[in-house]
């Protein structure tokens, strides 16, 4: 748990900077796994800043986003590759070719297809060394909806009443919030080698406090994280209020 948002942010850009200079120093890449939403915008402004400031490169970095709204263009501004160019990309030196994030333009009956090559692509590259994680109010991880199988993988899943209300000023309008969207599945993201679930603001309080009390059960997707050994949850002090 640390004093603010921007302590968190730190810690979690430091883990993630370490792990990319870990790799490059053995001539290796360094897979991670992300995800988008207002949680880990500080921890990409830091890795931001590192990159300008402090030199760090993401040349040896190929990443996996969690999800993206299905059907969704890039090129809207909702879509989740604007905010990753927007908040990320845009801002380092990765190779656009090792970006991965899910295709929300695809036709219905092109989806399963693509999505077993997701998971394909993530095998070939020896796996997820580490995927960092945001929280929705309804226990989703990725958007693993209340519901969702502790063995799934990436698919097309309906977004729950709560998160489509959580995104209504996004969209400027409930109406137009999608209803569907393309997410990595629970069993894509806790076979990642190192997890890190970020929460912050008071917003969170009550479903950290099912998240990492509650009994496991699909009601609340992020439980199913209780059971790894490689899972660090992040906290500012308001979303561990009601930890204490
Ligand atoms: C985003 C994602 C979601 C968000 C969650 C929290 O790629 O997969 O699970 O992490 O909805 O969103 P924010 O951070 O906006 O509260």
């Amino acid at each position: 748990v640390y004093a603010d948002k921007d302590s968190a942010s730190k810690y979690v850009a430091d883990r993630i900077a370490n792990l990319i200079a870990t790799k490059q120093v053995k001539g290796e890449r360094a897979i991670l796994g992300l995800a988008t939403g207002s949680t880990p915008k500080g921890v990409y402004k830091e890795l931001v800043r590192l990159h300008k400031d402090e030199g760090l490169s993401f040349a040896n970095v190929v990443t996996f986003n969690l999800d993206e709204y299905y059907p969704m263009h890039p090129i809207e501004d909702q879509s989740y590759v604007s905010f990753m160019k927007a908040n990320l990309f845009d801002h380092i030196d990765v190779v656009k070719s090792n970006i991965h994030i899910p295709d929300g333009t695809l036709s219905l009956e092109a989806i399963e297809a693509f999505c077993q090559s997701y998971e394909q692509k993530i095998k070939d590259f020896g796996g997820l060394d580490l995927q960092l994680l945001g929280i929705g109010r309804s226990g989703h991880i990725g958007f693993n909806e209340p519901g969702s199988d502790h063995r799934s993988m990436t698919r097309l899943v309906s977004l729950d009443e709560i998160t489509r209300l959580d995104a209504v000023d996004d969209f400027k309008g409930y109406d137009k919030v999608p209803t569907q969207a393309i997410t990595m599945g629970i069993k894509t993201i806790i076979e990642a080698k190192q997890v890190i679930l970020m929460a912050l603001t008071q917003r969170k309080a009550q479903i950290m406090h099912r998240a990492i009390y509650g009994e496991v059960s699909k009601e609340v997707p992020a439980t199913f994280l209780q059971k790894l050994t490689h899972v660090e949850y992040i906290l500012d002090n308001q979303a561990a209020e009601l930890l204490k």
